[in-house]
């Protein structure tokens, strides 16, 4: 886990309804650009190995590519089987162009 905010991206490599795969530490984390706000949470499915930026967006939804899970973006919260365990989230900060990341929740 970051123990500070680092940054990963640019506000410019998402465009509205984009998510985008980047590293913190040791951390994959899915970056989403929901209508000009971003959000941060764990890349990887909790139900097994995918990641989700491979998957689909459908509004605050993000369904993974395998069996077909799905969380909400901004909470992480699991909304469907077989995933069973909501994802952790990421704080995120914009500084000028640069998005960052920081601790979890
Ligand atoms: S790996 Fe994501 S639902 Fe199975």
């Amino acid at each position: 886990m970051p123990a500070d905010f680092v940054k990963v991206a640019q506000t410019s490599d998402l465009a509205p309804g984009q998510m985008k795969q980047v590293q913190a530490g040791d951390e994959l984390i899915l970056l989403i650009n929901l209508d000009g706000e971003y959000f941060a949470m764990d890349d990887i499915c909790s139900h097994a190995y995918a990641p989700l930026t491979q998957g689909d967006l459908n509004g605050e939804e993000v369904e993974c590519p395998l069996h077909g899970s799905a969380f909400n973006v901004k909470t992480g919260e699991v909304l469907c089987p077989p995933a069973n365990q909501s994802l952790e989230t990421f704080a995120v900060r914009i500084e000028g162009d640069d998005i960052l990341v920081g601790p979890k929740g």
